[in-house]
């Protein structure tokens, strides 16, 4: 089966039937990176809005602009074997073939953020996934480890969507209303959750406020332990991955009121506020939004006995029409479990689903979404700026590194282990 990037190639070229959600995707992203308004680019997040200030990255030396893939390939495998055990090379689930197969461990941005932890000796983490990963394997790294995002442009347009400003506003209107007090079984009015899909200083306003961060694999331990501890969740920033969560666990969906941060009081009732279990951020990934009802019962009237598999940052009718839903690793692990040959309907991101119907090739699989739109951000890494980086590694230059400052970084590792630490 061919990678996506050649998929869409193919469809560029008109050798391959399909539909791709821009035709910009066939073009190399260093074209984006000089365009005079900032894009998170072609792909799924292309009708986002990218706040100002976000990261931007400059031009891609031509010499890595022009060289071909194979000719990337033997570079990126030289410089690897000069650097040896000193660099580690991380690639999200997300992420183009092209770049995964370089990679020394793949997983989900939690295991991959551990993962810089296992590699005792890389003096430098090269992390090929989104801005927000990079923070956190940052924040858990040691002090003389070097995380480098070989695209700074690799952002993620959900976890722009909640910034600390915001936050911070919501946070005092949610105090003015409630008071700090807690209740008489101990319980503070609200508790601050942010999934690990959000910038590092949200983290670290949750290690401020008695909150904690989730990822789509622990959300429903996180929320219990949140619940143990408050009346009640801010939950940021994504609203599926928690209403999709707090619903499995039996809170009724009208406590969960939107937060709206150009509204006041988030555009709700200080009685709706009051009622509430769950307050949901307005964010969501536009990967996942994609993903539709009407998919599922298309794929359940060609093939019956699909098993329709989502991940939690689906919409929740997506999720409630699905056989089952779960984070990346949960995917992964269901199609890695079956032992008769299957077929699987898969709402994530198309590279994720597009390997793990090359590496099973026993089952057929495939993504819900028939138009080849893959995440814009992860997108951003090609090839050429993983050679770029990696070569500058080899001179002794370390070229886009992230480094989230010691006042932010401290709270945020507090918030992370208090999600270590939480047991279902
Ligand atoms: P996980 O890698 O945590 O499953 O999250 C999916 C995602 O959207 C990553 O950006
Ligand atoms: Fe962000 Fe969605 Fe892309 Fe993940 S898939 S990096 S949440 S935009």
């Amino acid at each position: 089966m061919s990678s996506v990037d050649t998929t869409i190639q193919l469809i560029r070229t008109g050798q391959a039937d399909g539909a791709t959600c821009a035709p910009e995707l066939a073009d190399g992203p260093w074209i984006f990176d000089s365009s005079p308004l900032p894009s998170y680019g072609p792909g799924a997040s292309m009708g986002d809005v990218i706040p100002t200030g976000s990261p931007r990255q400059g031009q891609l030396p031509t010499e890595y602009q022009r060289a071909s893939n194979d000719e990337l390939h033997v570079r990126i495998r030289a410089a690897k074997a000069t650097l040896g055990d000193r660099a580690v090379i991380l690639g999200h689930f997300y992420q183009r073939d092209e770049v995964v197969q370089h990679a020394d461990f793949l997983g989900d941005s939690f295991q991959l953020a551990r993962a810089a932890q296992t590699a005792p000796n890389a003096e430098a983490i090269i992390f090929c996934g989104v801005h927000f990963m990079a923070e956190t394997a940052d924040i858990l790294a040691r002090d003389d480890q070097a995380v480098i995002l070989p695209n700074l442009a690799a952002g993620c347009s959900m976890a722009d969507m909640a910034d600390i400003d915001s936050v911070t506003a919501c946070w005092e209107q949610l105090e003015a209303l409630y008071g700090t007090e807690p209740d008489a079984e101990g319980r503070v009015p609200v508790i601050p959750v942010t999934y690990m899909n959000s910038s590092a200083a949200l983290k670290g306003f949750c290690g401020d406020h008695g909150g904690i961060v989730c990822t789509s694999s622990n959300a429903a331990t996180v929320l219990e332990w949140a619940f143990q501890r408050g009346q009640r969740v801010l939950f940021f920033p994504d609203q599926h991955l928690g209403r999709n969560t707090a619903k499995a666990m039996g809170v009724p969906v009208e406590l969960m009121p939107m937060w709206n941060p150009r509204k006041p009081l988030g555009g709700n009732t200080a009685d709706d506020l009051d009622a509430s279990k769950v307050i949901l951020w307005h964010g969501f990934c536009s990967v996942h939004k994609r993903f539709t009802v009407d998919q599922i019962d298309r794929a359940r009237a060609e093939f019956p006995g699909v098993r329709v598999i989502v991940h939690p940052e689906c919409p929740m009718p997506v999720v409630d029409a699905a056989d089952e839903y779960g984070s990346t690793d949960y995917i992964q692990k269901a199609v890695a479990a079956a032992t008769e040959p299957s077929t699987f309907a898969i709402g994530t991101e198309i590279n994720m689903v597009n390997r793990l119907a090359a590496e099973y090739p026993q089952h057929r699989i495939f993504c819900l979404d028939d138009v080849v739109c893959p995440c814009s951000t992860m997108y951003r890494i090609h090839p050429g700026y993983l050679a770029w980086v990696l070569e500058a590694l080899v001179r002794g230059e370390v070229l886009n590194q992230i480094t989230v400052p010691q006042d932010v970084a401290v709270p945020a590792r507090i918030a992370l282990e208090r999600m270590l630490a939480a047991r279902p």
